[in-house]
């Protein structure tokens, strides 16, 4: 199976995590994508939806969901999104798609993540993929130094030549080289720098479930 092939069994598997009649919180990227294709078959049966992007947002108005905002709705049953990296414990980095911070907010207000992710997305230990921080941009120079004194190389992320600007109108550095062992230490600490607004380690906002998308099906972790 193409790994496009394999984004779209998991996208399809999650629909069995979503509860008619409740609000679902969807996250954002090409596997979330096949999710929010597969949702589209449930859409009557789905009063609405807190998206943590404008390019989900904007999917999800195309098939007719209700998108709410997130400060209108108390808590949500499930919020299903995908993950550059995750660990067998459920840790993972997220925001290669630069919608960290509000995927983080709504994984915050749902009682259970589902992680959808073809399998070449698990690990060992987090940190090969270059890890997204959201930074306000006075503050980028000082977190790349601070990434670079715990080893890290860090650089802001471009689109078309110039800093790419976030839904928020933030910055993102990716940082490579660090080997994140102790995910919710890492996570606590570079979430209190100065400037930092999100941190792409989600190990306070963990997966409850993954369902990883393998040649042989789907294999359910939790
Ligand atoms: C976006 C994310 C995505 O969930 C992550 O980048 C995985 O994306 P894809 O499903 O396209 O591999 O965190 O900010």
């Amino acid at each position: 199976m193409t790994q496009d092939e394999l984004k779209a069994l998991v996208g399809q598997a999650a629909l069995q995590y979503v509860t008619p009649g409740e609000i679902v919180g969807v996250g954002t990227g090409s596997t979330v994508n096949k999710f929010i294709e597969a949702l589209a078959t449930l859409k009557d049966r789905v009063p609405g939806a807190v998206s943590s992007s404008e390019a989900s947002t904007a999917r999800l108005k195309a098939i007719g969901i209700p998108v709410l905002e997130a400060n209108a709705v108390e808590t949500i049953g499930v919020y299903i999104d995908g993950a550059d990296e995750i660990d067998g414990q459920g840790h993972m980095i997220k925001g290669g798609g630069a919608a960290l911070t509000r995927e983080k907010i709504v994984a915050a207000q749902s009682r259970r993540f589902v992680c959808i992710a073809d399998e070449s997305k698990l690990v060992a230990t987090l940190g090969a993929f270059p890890l997204p921080v959201e930074v306000i941009p006075m503050a980028t120079a000082r977190v790349i130094r601070q990434f670079a004194a715990l080893g890290g190389q860090a650089r802001v992320r471009l689109k078309d030549g110039v800093p790419l600007v976030t839904d928020n109108g933030q910055h993102i550095v990716d940082v490579t080289g660090l080997k994140i062992s102790d995910p919710l230490g890492f996570e606590s600490e570079v979430n209190q720098w100065p400037g930092v607004v999100t941190v792409g380690v989600f190990a306070h906002q963990k997966a409850s479930v993954c369902l990883l998308g393998t040649a042989e099906g789907v294999r359910t972790l939790s």
